[in-house]
């Protein structure tokens, strides 16, 4: 059975037109204004299901409840974010699942936070580290139009210098510069059998960082690199499309286990 529940006031919700052109909103009882748009009014939908037909500024839209890939493509950016292709293969090497306890650093854009919050559930907790204020406000807005703001905390701190509060977490996400030097501090905020996941686009950080998993005991290291090919798929004419979403970086898990 899929997930009729009906639209609830205050959730987002994607107003789509067509593949390409859609806004990413909150439902509301009253009517808010949209960019470049006009003012839209989607009282119306509170309490109906997905898949509601509404006029608006000349033309048909549905009201649809959003998916992660309609939340990320309509995320506001400043840092260089985690793609999709990378931000799956980092959920499984971190061992989020549903329940989870975890944290990242940096939040930069909060791509990868909204990846976080959206696995986690509303059961589970991410604490998204950043050392730049502004990348956290950017971070925060993008968390709370995806409407995960009660899931997730964020924390302004370099954490090379002074590591995490926390102290039994079962994953945490390393997307910074360094995070050979933040491995020390992030063993100590592992659950024993929790997992670290780090992001380093090139070989001498990829390097730094095996060595220092290796001196501080961590186990069950791996390093991998994913390559996207699209593919285009027509009549008698399948083939692999000729552009391809090549590296973006190295990712490497490994597990505390004493
Ligand atoms: C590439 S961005 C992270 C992008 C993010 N994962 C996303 O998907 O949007 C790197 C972030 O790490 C932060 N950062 C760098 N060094 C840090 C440190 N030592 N402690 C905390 N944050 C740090 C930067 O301020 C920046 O916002």
């Amino acid at each position: 059975m899929g997930t009729e529940r009906p639209l609830a006031e205050g959730e987002p919700v994607l107003v789509r037109r067509r593949e390409g052109e859609a806004y990413l909103l909150s439902l509301r009882s009253s009517p808010q204004s949209v960019e470049g748009v006009g003012v839209i009014d989607l009282s119306g939908q509170i309490g109906a299901p997905p898949g509601g037909i509404i006029e608006w500024a000349g033309a048909t839209y549905r009201v649809l409840r959003p998916s992660l890939a309609d939340i990320l493509r309509q995320l506001r950016r400043r840092a260089q974010i985690i793609t999709p292709k990378d931000a799956q293969q980092l959920l499984f090497l971190a061992q989020v699942e549903p329940g989870s306890w975890v944290a990242e650093a940096g939040a930069g854009s909060g791509a990868l936070t909204v990846v976080l919050a959206h696995a986690v559930g509303d059961t589970g907790h991410v604490v998204s580290y950043d050392r730049r204020a502004d990348f956290l406000e950017v971070a925060r807005r993008n968390v709370a139009h995806a409407g995960f703001s009660e899931r997730v905390r964020f924390v302004e701190r370099d954490v090379t210098v002074e590591g995490f509060d926390e102290s039994e977490l079962d994953g945490i996400v390393l997307d910074v510069p360094e995070p050979w030097a933040a491995l020390e501090a992030a063993r100590s905020a592992l659950v024993i059998g929790g997992a670290v996941a780090t992001y380093t686009p090139t070989y001498n950080q990829l390097e730094r960082t095996v060595r220092a998993l290796r001196t501080l005991g961590f186990e069950e290291i791996r390093s991998v690199e994913l390559l996207e090919r699209t593919l285009h798929v027509g009549e008698g004419g399948t083939r692999p499309e000729f552009d391809m979403l090549g590296h973006t970086a190295f990712l490497t898990g490994a597990r505390r286990v004493s």
